[in-house]
């Protein structure tokens, strides 16, 4: 079998990182935000009106789009669409006067990265602007915006090996019931294409599937992301906003890492398994649910039980029904096909240069252990793409040491080992990405999640 990629277009992404756009009818806000984002180091370009909006969305290929919504909403929310399709597929915040859940859960459907009521403090657009950017491409997007997809689109998950087919029949069984899911697996396995799958599949799949990453927000914040909160709730609590579960009545909510939650968030949890409801930061209102949860972790639950990290009540509500996705060693003849899948999904890393793997190369991408699983050969195969097949055939073990340089670096820092080397590496991934932890977990070949913790870990910051 040949490899090669497809050929694409990365629209200038790389270039245009740190680009906003910002469409805006009110001059008074595009100045405040030129202003306030200029200083964080942001190049903003603003205009005023939609026709401006696609013309420089086309050619200046920003990283994000700060987009007003109209009253008229449905010109704007079809613009929405349009702005989130050009190319380089820029992550977009919507902003607007009115909040209420239905314009939300519209916005997130057609693949927002997020939405701020307006007005809006400048330390707010900023966090949800280096929220957007460091979640990935659209990463919310893709979490919530997905109900389009429906359970006649092709299969999100690869694989032709036993482990696989068995986990299909898996999903489909449980994605006929409502019961809660929770989804194992060590990290880079698949456990987010899973829980897709389960959605795409099930009678909630024309309603939202909303992703919380319960790892990303520390407390407080993620108690206002869950459950919303009122105006006036907190300092800076200007409007009131819904939360995820509010988004996600009807449909699925996704509790990704779910072992990080803090206990106090995990009694709140439990709450809502029980009686459908809570209430918001601020609020007394009882506000009902019909939400599926699904959650998910790559860490020892039961242990965390044990040791009074996680509350048994809610392990054993959640645990309703477990899946278990297998790791890539288990499942080694679903390599060939991830290869392929990997290489037209990336094609672009090659900058238009001729690529192709070698049935030798892919059998021995098959061999190896892969500890990172399926993130791990991913990475490979964009680190291909980008800097050439390393020639040894040894891991993936190239990145860039300055811009003009390529220099080996140790391989994927593993628990248990080196702790002063893991830490160097780690820092250095992070410089080299000005501190895009998402890019440096993409560099490092290990999940943005176990980036988080060493990051924590090793106690790294900024130097
Ligand atoms: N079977 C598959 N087919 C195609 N792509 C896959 C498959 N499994 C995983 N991937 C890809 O591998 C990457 C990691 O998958 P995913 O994020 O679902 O893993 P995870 O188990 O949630 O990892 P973590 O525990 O670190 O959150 C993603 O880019 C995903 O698209
Ligand atoms: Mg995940």
């Amino acid at each position: 079998m040949y490899y090669a990629p497809f050929d694409s277009d990365d629209g200038g992404r790389d270039t245009a990182a740190r680009t906003v756009l910002v469409i805006d009818t009110d001059p008074g806000v595009r100045w405040a935000l030129e202003k306030g984002l200029q200083k964080s180091g942001f190049s903003v370009i603003s205009v005023g009106s939609v026709a401006d909006a696609l013309a420089n969305a086309a050619d200046r290929k920003p990283a994000c789009i700060v987009m007003e919504l109209l009253p008229e909403a449905g010109l704007t929310q079809d613009v929405l669409t349009m702005l989130i399709d050009t190319p380089g597929a820029p992550r977009v915040l919507c902003v607007a006067v009115d909040s209420g859940p239905q314009l939300v859960i519209e916005c997130m459907r057609r693949g927002a990265a997020d939405f701020l009521p307006k007005p809006f403090s400048l330390t707010e657009i900023r966090a949800a602007l280096s929220r957007a950017l460091d979640s990935g491409p659209s990463q919310l997007a893709r979490a919530v915006g997905q109900t389009q997809k429906r359970a006649n689109d092709p299969s999100l998950l690869i694989g032709i090996s036993p482990a696989i087919q068995e986990l299909r029949v898996v999903i489909k069984q449980i994605a006929q019931t409502d019961l809660n899911c929770l989804i194992r697996g060590e990290s880079g396995t698949g456990k987010d294409m899973v829980a897709r799958e389960i959605h795409r599949l099930s009678r909630r799949s024309d309603k939202p599937f909303v992703k919380v990453n319960c790892t990303a927000l520390p407390e407080q914040l993620l108690e206002s992301e869950l459950f919303g909160y009122e105006k006036g709730a907190f300092t800076g609590a200007v409007s009131s906003k819904p939360g995820r579960f509010e988004l996600a009545n009807r449909g699925i909510i996704f509790l990704d890492e779910i072992g990080d939650m803090h206990p106090n968030l995990q009694a709140k949890l439990l709450q809502v398994i029980e009686h459908k409801e809570f209430t918001k930061l601020g609020g007394r209102r009882h506000i009902n649910v019909d939400v599926q949860i699904i959650a998910a972790t790559h860490a020892d639950l039961e242990e965390k039980t044990r040791d009074g990290s996680f509350r048994p009540d809610l392990y054993f509500r959640l645990n309703e029904v477990c899946i278990w996705v297998p790791s890539l060693s288990a499942r080694s003849e679903d390599v060939p096909l991830l290869v392929r899948h990997f290489l037209q999904k990336h094609g672009h890393f090659s900058g238009g240069n001729a690529f192709s793997l070698s049935a030798e190369d892919v059998a021995s991408l098959a061999s190896r252990p892969w500890p990172g699983n399926v993130r791990e050969l991913e990475s490979t195969i964009k680190r291909w793409l980008a800097l050439g097949k390393a020639g040894s055939g040894d891991r993936p073990s190239h990145s860039f040491g300055r811009r003009d340089q390529i220099t080996p670096t140790p391989p994927t820092p593993a628990p248990g080992g080196n702790d002063a080397e893991d830490r160097d590496t780690i820092q250095a991934a992070l410089e080299r990405h000005q501190w895009n932890r998402r890019k440096a977990a993409d560099d490092l070949g290990i999940s943005y999640q176990t980036l988080r913790r060493r990051i924590e870990q090793y106690g790294l910051d900024r130097r």
